[in-house]
């Protein structure tokens, strides 16, 4: 292998980053890998964007063919967010044998499965670790490192933006429209940020989560869900008067053969490590039968962290490919146990 071709499809905030960093260091990647790394091609709506790195021409395009039918390219990374076309797009590329990684929780947990078998049918990588925490490596924990422990109780901040905004307003009174805004700024919101304030990106997040730790065909409708929307200035006021902190919490729990997965704006006491969790950041705990309690913290969301996490996996990728391991190694769960339904949250 005298190298490695890579098409991106998305050049937003993940995809800026992962450019950043497979361009930075390319000495360093090289020593990890054994084998230099380069973009071929990168998909992109509108070529003449202004674009906050600057790259020749004949690497943008606005035909995904270009990428996913094109067979220089061994690795396709999907950072352009959206549901039925990077599903087609993946299972595409899948099917060309191109190694996949993506970071779209929103696929993730609606399609995971079927994505995750497509990739075992054509002996290729799908790797998704930004999908969940940002730069967190949460996702190859639980399959690999917590692979030997049964699972009791998951408990996590997994949204950062609502995190961002509700820190924000628990530290001084401000809007939070406003905070809304400066997160959609900072790169943190998705493009269309109801999915982040109604909870819906944590609760898909909580779905990917129990599907590694459980081994369960969790689906959206099985978990509670309740985003922060109705949270006011004047609860954060006073939960902090009496020693609480709100937060949106995701909890995925095993009791009785059923999984309960919730997520719902909670009031933490203050001296909860996870209170201590502001801004863009997300924490995991995980509570294991035989390990006991782990937590894992760090940058939620944002452009160098989550391709931190994007740049991980295709270094993975890379080395598998050496190694002739490629698609080898893919998690496909056995169906045992069942979800609680979700309960109906009142509008009142
Ligand atoms: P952005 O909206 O910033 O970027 C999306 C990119 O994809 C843009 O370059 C856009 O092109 C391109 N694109 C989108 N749709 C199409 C299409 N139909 N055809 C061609 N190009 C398209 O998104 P983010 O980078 O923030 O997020 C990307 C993915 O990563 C999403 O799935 C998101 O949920 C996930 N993610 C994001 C995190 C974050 O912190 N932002 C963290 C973890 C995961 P153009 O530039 O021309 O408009
Ligand atoms: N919109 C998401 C968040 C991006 O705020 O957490 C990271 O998945």
């Amino acid at each position: 292998m005298d190298h490695v071709s890579v098409g991106l499809l998305g050049f937003g905030t993940v995809g800026t980053g992962v450019v950043h960093l497979l361009s930075d260091d390319q000495e360093q990647l090289q020593q990890r890998t054994g084998c230099p790394i380069q973009i071929e091609k990168i998909l992109v709506r509108d070529k003449d964007k202004a674009r906050k790195i600057k790259l020749d021409d004949h690497r943008l395009t606005e035909n995904v063919s270009d990428i996913i039918d094109n067979p220089n390219i061994d690795v396709v990374i999907e950072v352009m967010g959206g549901i039925d076309e990077a599903r087609h797009y993946i299972l595409q590329a899948l099917r060309n044998k191109k190694h996949v990684i993506t970071a779209n929780k929103d696929l993730m947990a609606l399609h995971g499965s079927e994505l995750l078998e497509a990739a075992a049918d054509n002996h290729c990588d799908l790797y998704y670790e930004a999908s969940v925490g940002g730069g967190i490596p949460i996702i190859r924990s639980l399959r690999d490192g917590l692979a030997a422990d049964r699972i009791q109780k998951m408990i996590g901040i997994v949204n950062g933006t609502t995190n961002y905004i509700l820190s924000k307003m628990s530290r001084q009174p401000v809007s939070y429209q406003e905070m809304l805004q400066e997160a959609q700024a900072l790169g943190f919101a998705e493009a269309d940020p109801t999915s982040d304030v109604e909870g819906l990106d944590a609760a898909r997040k909580m779905v990917i989560l129990s599907h590694l730790a459980y081994s369960i065909p969790a689906s959206l409708e099985d978990v509670t869900i309740e985003g922060i929307t109705r949270v006011e200035q004047e609860d954060i006021t006073y939960s902090k008067k009496l020693g609480y902190t709100i937060k949106l919490i995701g909890i995925a729990e095993y009791e009785n053969e059923l999984i309960d997965i919730s997520v719902q704006p909670t009031l933490l006491p203050a001296h909860h490590p996870l209170a201590s969790v502001d801004n863009e950041y997300n924490a995991v705990y995980v509570y294991g039968e035989s390990c006991g309690e782990t937590m894992f913290y760090g940058p939620g969301a944002g452009e160098l962290p989550t391709a931190t996490a994007v740049v991980s996996d295709l270094i993975t990728v890379v080395k598998n490919l050496s190694l002739g391991i490629t698609g080898h190694h893919i998690f496909l769960p056995k169906l045992k146990k069942q979800c609680k339904p979700a309960e109906a949250i009142s509008s009142q």
